[in-house]
């Protein structure tokens, strides 16, 4: 008799459990450091929540989409983000947009969304686009017509190339407030301060003048 309450109690709990939502939540930002003074200045898991009463259907709305980015710039492309800094009504909703316009043969070049899955649809042109999974790195690529989709899974290195003679227009909604964005070039050869070129050298097996020019071409001016 004991034996058997005793199993019931291990049964329930065991039921119980998989009820319970303890777990931590995913980050809203790259990071969010721990202090114990809140007068120093405090951030939440995301942002502050407004007061209901307060709330106006403007807090839900963003306006410009209709204008193209300026892709005046060395890879042809420009993301327009809408994310829970441009549009507050995001807040803890998991979703964000972007407009990506490109010149003819524009690259939108690889990158990573730390916190979101992305997913793609062409409005105009035609796009050669892939992501690399983790290891083993496969590849998985597709040309993408006019009302193609194509989904980036969260955190794979991905790209998208323009290449037809006309100019391209997408749109990207992504699965977080704030995916983030790490553009591989970037990030490994612009980071402020610099990464120590021994390094670059060793990891991209190149030549020193190599990193020294790709230091100098990817450092913020
Ligand atoms: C994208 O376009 C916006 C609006 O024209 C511009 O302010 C921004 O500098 C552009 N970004 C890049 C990377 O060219």
């Amino acid at each position: 008799m004991k034996g058997v309450s005793f199993l019931m109690t291990v049964a329930i709990l065991a039921l119980a459990s998989s009820f319970v939502s303890a777990y931590d939540p995913s980050p809203l930002q790259d990071f969010c450091v721990a202090i114990n003074d809140i007068k120093s200045g405090v951030f939440v898991n995301g942002k502050f929540c407004k007061d209901p009463a307060q709330v106006t259907a403007n807090d839900f709305s963003f306006s410009g989409l209709n204008i193209p980015g300026n892709t005046g710039n060395k890879v042809g492309s420009n993301v327009t983000l809408v994310n829970v800094d441009k549009l507050p009504g995001l807040n803890t909703l998991g979703i964000s947009l972007a407009r990506l316009d490109f010149t003819p043969y524009g690259l939108n070049p690889p990158h990573t969304h730390p916190r979101g899955t992305e997913l793609f649809v062409v409005i105009e042109g035609t796009f050669l686009v892939g992501f690399v999974t983790s290891n083993p790195n496969k590849l998985f690529t597709k040309v993408l017509n006019k009302g193609d989709v194509f989904v980036f899974p969260i955190g794979l290195i991905h790209f998208q190339f323009n290449i037809g003679e006309t100019i391209g227009l997408a749109f990207a909604g992504l699965s977080s407030q704030n995916p983030g964005v790490i553009t591989i070039a970037n990030a490994v050869f612009g980071s402020v301060p610099p990464i120590n070129p021994d390094v670059l050298i060793k990891a991209f097996q190149l030549d020193k003048n190599v990193v020294e020019y790709l230091q100098k071409a990817f450092t913020p001016k």
